[in-house]
């Protein structure tokens, strides 16, 4: 692996240059999976929204690829999805199946008059290298509504006809239209349910296979903008239910989080995954408005969260979203140390060299009689995370007001927690690169994402327990692989 630029990540995609934010048409077509991104090309902070383009074999290797979409006279170009038109619905592609990108125009006079949303598309006879801006654009407006972006579109079968999601204030408006060029109003949601701590951004809905089972339900991503009045800036919302073409309809009134961790935001899913695959998979924005624009990188700023395959798991009668990096990653790791049936007690001092770049952590942990267990990563000899199970409090904590640079903003050092059913016994797995730690507990129930600065990825771990006793029952450490 060759020597990185300070922060930057070895597993996780981030732009060569300047500024990104979110995932936007996430498509797999002829073997490669794309991966756009609301890209400023001309400066490392928030500005005038391009396209940027990326594309991987294997959804852990990238390579970034020319802007893919420009500015023009409608607007800049805000977040939407893309799909594979393989029937030719449009007529773009009369000689063979092709991309077709939904976007966000995005106008702002000079005058600062409101700014104008609308919906626009782009088409592709080049697997996405070149783009046409459809002459049509745009092909849908709203007279009144200000709020009005982040189209995702998917085929529903059923009903033979296109569905877009749209975000629309603090609500979700749903269109559908035969050809991607004509869209009829079906329905909004949202008013009474949900979080509506801020405006909602980049919604994805799709059908989610049930773990163990062949029953599918629907499910609806909404992304929540930062408000600053609360402490937790930007996040994801979900919403577990049915879709019948027309109406989302949820079956359940509790606020559902996607992710524990600041660090990801305006996730979507990949479109037209093959179906001998059969995964939903996703990735987030690996930021959070609060301090996305001043994250202590030089150059280049943002990156995304791995790909993740999405499920639904059922627990007593309830169903929510399981998470598990991608399979993919595996070739990029290889098993260091294994250990079994380790106590750690209060004077212990259970040290574990990694000395990597990036690596993967996975801890099955029982308390025996500990009211605190968990583990720091020690970054460097003076910089760590740690992340404490609080039997007392049924929590989870993640700290990072020591893991190296946080100064830039006062919310980046507060505490992240997750609230746990039980913490007598717990799986942990970890994935660290330079600026970031993915945790997922108990088989990916729970997801914190959470960035961090310091001046390497990992040194060594540590474990710990205080007021008693607690078990490493089974760990296993991954370092890269030669490759
Ligand atoms: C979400 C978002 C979208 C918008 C884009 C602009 O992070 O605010 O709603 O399309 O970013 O860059």
């Amino acid at each position: 692996i060759a020597k990185l630029e300070r922060y930057r990540p070895a597993l996780h995609f981030s732009p060569k240059q300047n500024w990104m934010n979110d995932p936007n048409g996430l498509v797999f077509f002829k073997g490669e999976y794309h991966l756009f991104f609301q890209h400023n090309p001309n400066d490392s902070i928030w500005g005038p929204m391009h396209w940027g383009h990326a594309v991987s074999k294997d959804l852990i290797k990238w390579e970034e690829l020319d802007i893919a979409l420009y500015p023009d006279e409608l607007g800049t170009i805000f977040s939407g999805s893309a799909v594979v038109d393989w029937h030719n619905t449009s007529g773009f592609f009369p000689e063979e199946p092709g991309l077709v990108a939904i976007f966000t125009h995005h106008l702002e006079d000079e005058d600062h008059t409101p700014s104008v949303q609308t919906q626009s598309l782009a088409y592709s006879h080049d697997d996405g290298r070149t783009w046409v801006k459809y002459k049509g654009n745009p092909v849908l407006t709203h007279p009144t509504k200000i709020d009005f972006r982040d189209p995702k579109v998917f085929w529903h079968q059923p009903s033979h006809k296109w569905v877009m999601v749209l975000a629309t204030g603090q609500t979700i408006s749903i269109y559908s239209s035969p050809n991607l060029k004509d869209w009829k109003f079906e329905s909004e949601f949202g008013e009474d349910v949900g979080s509506h701590d801020g405006v909602w951004e980049c919604p994805d809905l799709f059908e989610l296979s049930i773990e163990n089972s062949n029953e599918k339900k629907w499910v609806l991503i909404v992304s929540i903008g930062d408000n600053p009045q609360l402490d937790s800036g930007s996040r994801t919302q979900y919403f577990v239910g049915s879709f019948d073409g027309n109406k989302f309809v949820p079956e359940h009134d509790e606020i559902k989080w996607l992710d524990h961790g600041k660090d990801n935001y305006a996730g979507v899913s990949f479109s037209d995954i093959p179906k001998e695959d059969g995964r939903r998979i996703y990735l987030g924005w690996m930021s959070n408005w609060r301090y996305a624009n001043e994250v202590p990188t030089e150059g280049w700023r943002s990156q995304m969260t791995l790909p993740r395959e999405l499920i639904l798991r059922e627990t007593g009668g309830d169903f929510h979203i399981v998470q598990k990096v991608v399979r993919e990653l595996d070739t990029y790791l290889t098993s260091k140390e294994d250990i079994n049936n380790v106590i750690i007690g209060t004077e212990d001092t259970n040290i574990y060299e990694l000395d990597s770049e990036y690596a993967k952590i996975e801890l099955i942990l029982e308390s025996e009689d500990a009211s605190q267990y968990g583990l720091a990563i020690h970054h460097t000899k003076t910089q760590y995370t740690s992340i404490t199970i609080d039997t007392k409090d049924n929590v989870l904590l993640l700290d990072r007001k020591n893991s190296g640079k946080v100064d830039f903003s006062d919310n980046f050092s507060r505490t992240q927690k997750v609230k746990l059913e039980d913490t007598n016994q717990i799986q942990l797995q970890i994935i660290m690169d330079s600026s970031s730690l993915e945790l997922f507990i108990n088989d990916g129930e729970q997801a914190l994402t959470s960035l961090v600065y310091p001046d390497k990825a990992c040194e060594s771990i540590s474990l710990f327990a205080s007021e008693g006793m607690a078990n490493v029952v089974h760990g296993k450490f991954s370092i890269p692989s030669i490759d």
